[in-house]
Formats: structure tokens, C-alpha cells, sequence
């Protein structure tokens, strides 16, 4: 299975893509092997993570890359069930929140920084630009998916949440977040359920993500074409309802209104104390 000549690891390669799409693999290893085996889980078991699972994750999530080693993210794990009860209702009414034994609440995080100024007597004006905050976003991304992996590859599912984003002052204020803290996204942490198990969806083709030298749009309408019809092909397997891919995130993003309220996400952040400029 890991070895790179042997079918089956480039099948799960190109499981990816819902065709063949990789010719030949360089070499192949269990990393590889999680990585290309991802889907979202949204189906749990009651079964309890096994001791020492959470500081693990927080380990592998601190492994990632941070700028600067700034370090501008914090996570608030949440395993009581009446409050991801009630973060699940602000989130959509998801059920998998309170299916799973765990919850990570991903947070691009300031006010560390903030603190450590003010107890050192120093200005920390560069907290207040655009370019900070985006670090702490990225920062936050980057540990929430070394998470990711790591429970991945312990055989655990997970499934990230968004929606936590539809009323972050709401959660904040449930999470006793302080000012300059703010919720970017939840990760779903549990044993998959295997009688309702996941598939791994297919991803656009290279031709539309990968440009060589230079950006290409040219290559981008076929691929889009393809993929349309790929995941059309996926939807009736899994008997969802088939909808192109084009129509579907062009939908998503139609409009305010196709936003559950993160279109209010400027406003929420300065309402949680971020000033950006
Ligand atoms: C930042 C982020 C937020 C997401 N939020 C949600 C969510 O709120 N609910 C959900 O069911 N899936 C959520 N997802 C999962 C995506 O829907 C999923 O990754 C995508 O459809 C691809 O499917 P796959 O992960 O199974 O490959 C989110 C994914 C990301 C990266």
C-alpha cells in the first residue's frame, strides 16, 4: 500500500480528482496516504476520545509554521455537551457539534500580544492593521489543519466549522472570549460512525488550480467543465441531490443573503475590538 509502484496508492491519489489525473508517484508514505484519504466527517459515534487525545492535537497544531512566531491564535476545547448544545444552535443547528465528543474553537488571537505589550510598558500599534490580522487568521488555519491531520491519522473524523462565524459575538460572549479574540472556525473532533460513513470528494482538476511559470485562465473553463460533470458523478453516489459545481458555489456566494450572516463579519470584528487599517 505505501509503496509507490503498488495501484493502490495511486488510486488514492487520483480517488481525489474522480479520474485518473497523477500518471505516476515518486514515492508514497503514510502521510500521503492520510492526506489523500480527507473527507469531512458528519457522522459520530457516542464513543469518548481515548485519554491524552486533546494536548496531543494542541501538540500537532502547534507544530505548524506561525509568522514571525508570533503565534496569534488560541483554541477553546469545548466537550460539555449543554454548551456545544448551544454553540451548535448559533451554528446552524449542525448536529455533528452535538454528536461529537469534542469540539476546537479556532481562534485569531490578539489580545496575547496585546497583554504582553502592556505588561512590558510598550506600544504595540502594528496590532491594529490589516496585515496582523490576517496573520492570526492564517496562523489559526495552519495549527487548526496540523490538528486535522494528526486526528485524521489516529483514525478519528473530523468536519471544520465555519457557521461558527455566523454570530461570533454570540459565541464569544458563550466562550468568555476577550476583546481582540475572535472565533475564525470550529473543528469537529470524534470516531466516525461506520454505518453512516463518508466519501472522499472529488477536487477540481489541476489544469484549474496549478499554473506552471505563469497564471493561466485559459485552461480553467474545461476544467471547470469536467469537474462539474465529476461531481455530478459523485452526488449520485453518495444520493445527494446532483447540482454542478459551477452553479453550486456561484449560489453560495450570490449574494449577501447566501452568506448566514457572515456578510456583517467587518462589523463584528470591530465590534470585538479589532481596528484594522
Ligand atoms: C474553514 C472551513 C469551514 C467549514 N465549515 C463547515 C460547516 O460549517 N459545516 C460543514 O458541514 N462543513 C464545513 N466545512 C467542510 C467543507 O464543506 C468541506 O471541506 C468541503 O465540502 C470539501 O469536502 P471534504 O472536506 O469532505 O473533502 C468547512 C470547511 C472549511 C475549510
Amino acid at each position: 500500500m505505501h509503496h509507490p509502484a503498488d495501484p493502490a496508492a495511486l488510486d488514492l491519489a487520483n480517488r481525489r480528482y474522480g479520474r485518473d489525473e497523477l500518471a505516476q508517484l515518486p514515492d508514497f508514505n503514510a502521510t500521503l496516504a492520510t492526506l489523500l484519504a480527507h473527507r469531512s466527517v458528519r457522522a459520530f459515534t457516542d464513543q469518548p476520545l481515548p485519554a491524552g487525545t486533546l494536548p496531543l492535537l494542541v501538540a500537532a497544531a502547534q507544530s505548524a509554521p506561525s509568522s514571525s512566531n508570533l503565534q496569534v491564535w488560541s483554541v477553546i476545547a469545548i466537550e460539555d455537551a449543554a454548551r456545544k448544545a448551544r454553540l451548535a444552535a448559533l451554528a446552524n443547528h449542525q448536529a455533528h457539534i452535538v454528536e461529537a465528543p469534542l469540539l476546537l474553537l479556532f481562534t485569531a488571537d490578539l489580545a496575547r500580544l496585546k497583554r504582553v505589550a502592556a505588561q512590558r510598558n510598550e506600544p504595540i500599534a502594528g496590532l491594529d492593521y490589516l496585515d496582523t490580522l490576517l496573520m492570526a487568521f492564517i496562523d489559526a488555519a495552519l495549527a487548526a489543519q496540523n490538528a486535522l491531520v494528526a486526528a485524521e491519522s489516529l483514525g478519528l473524523g473530523t468536519v471544520y466549522i465555519g457557521a461558527l462565524r455566523n454570530q461570533p459575538e454570540a459565541v464569544a460572549a458563550e466562550l468568555g472570549l476577550p476583546g481582540q479574540v475572535f472565533p475564525a472556525f470550529g473543528l469537529v473532533v470524534g470516531h466516525p460512525d461506520p454505518t453512516r460513513p463518508a466519501a472522499v470528494k472529488p477536487r477540481l482538476p489541476q489544469s484549474a488550480v496549478l499554473h506552471r511559470e505563469h497564471y493561466s485562465q485559459a485552461r480553467q473553463d474545461a476544467a471547470v467543465a469536467d469537474y462539474d460533470a465529476i461531481l455530478q458523478g459523485f452526488q449520485a453516489t453518495q444520493h445527494l441531490p446532483q447540482q454542478p459545481w459551477s452553479r453550486q458555489a456561484v449560489g453560495r456566494l450570490r449574494g449577501p443573503e447566501t452568506l448566514s450572516g457572515r456578510d456583517r463579519l467587518a462589523q463584528a470584528l470591530h465590534n470585538r475590538g479589532f481596528t484594522f487599517q
